[in-house]
């Protein structure tokens, strides 16, 4: 419990890019404004108009890390890394339809997925998700080898590490200019709002009207 903050003091845990950018509308609805800019400053703890207020700056995939283990009070994190995480410590008040897209299975244009699926093949499955492509395959009954990823995935199935690739898609696009089509949707993806446990008893006062205030202004 060394993490947490004085009562008063709030963290928030948000990832740069567009978690950052889209979090910012809702800060302004809870009248938090963000008074740097992590794109210019290599500063990882920024301040805000609420001298109680700061946001600290972690990769996407840390943030339930942060927020689990208290360092951080609440964070801003996509479905995709809370299933990756599992969410122990952690509370989900709110999804925040933000930074939408969908979780996909995607093959090189040319290569017959649903044969290689009929005809039971052994696929081997690139991913920086490997707990959400485990349990789609075993659901399907699909027998897989997943090979761990940390990013650019599209290139996996290009260079034949693996048959297919999970990853997000958004427009398309990466797909499209990689020569990869996507043949199944695994499940839609938006960020969500998280809070640690022990600070929403400790804190309620200082964090129910940001999630209030968060809830309203995600619902517009
Ligand atoms: P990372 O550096 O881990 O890739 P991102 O900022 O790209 O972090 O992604 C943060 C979250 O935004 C992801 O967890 C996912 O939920 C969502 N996301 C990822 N890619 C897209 C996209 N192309 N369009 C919309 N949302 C996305
Ligand atoms: C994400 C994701 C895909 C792409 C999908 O990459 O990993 O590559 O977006 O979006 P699209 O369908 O609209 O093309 P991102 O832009 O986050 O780049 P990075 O994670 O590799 O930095
Ligand atoms: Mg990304």
């Amino acid at each position: 419990m060394s993490g947490f903050q004085a009562n008063s003091q709030l963290i928030l845990a948000l990832s740069k890019g567009r978690i950052f950018e889209d979090t910012l509308p809702l800060l302004e609805a809870a009248g938090i404004t963000v008074t740097e800019n992590p794109e210019t400053s290599r500063k990882l703890i920024l301040s805000t108009n609420d001298p109680d207020v700061r946001v600290i700056i972690v990769r996407a995939t840390d943030v339930p890390t942060y927020v689990q283990h208290g360092a951080a009070d609440f964070g801003v994190a996509g479905k995709d890394v809370l299933l990756e995480h599992g969410g122990e410590g952690l509370y989900q008040p709110i999804d925040l339809n933000i930074a939408a897209c969908r979780m996909s299975v995607a093959v090189r244009n040319g290569f017959d997925y649903e044969t290689a699926v009929r005809q039971g093949a052994r696929l081997r499955v690139a991913t920086k998700f490997v707990q959400t492509a485990r349990e789609h395959f075993a659901k399907k009954g699909v027998h897989v080898d997943l090979i761990k990823l940390y990013g650019s995935m599209e290139l996996a199935p290009l260079v034949g590490l693996s048959d297919a690739i999970v990853d997000v898609v958004s427009t398309g696009n990466t797909l499209r200019a990689n020569d990869l089509k996507e043949v199944e949707a695994i499940m839609d993806i938006s960020s969500r709002l998280i809070v640690n446990q022990a600070a929403l008893k400790l804190k309620r006062e200082r964090l129910q009207p940001i999630i209030e205030a968060f809830e309203r202004a995600s619902k517009k």
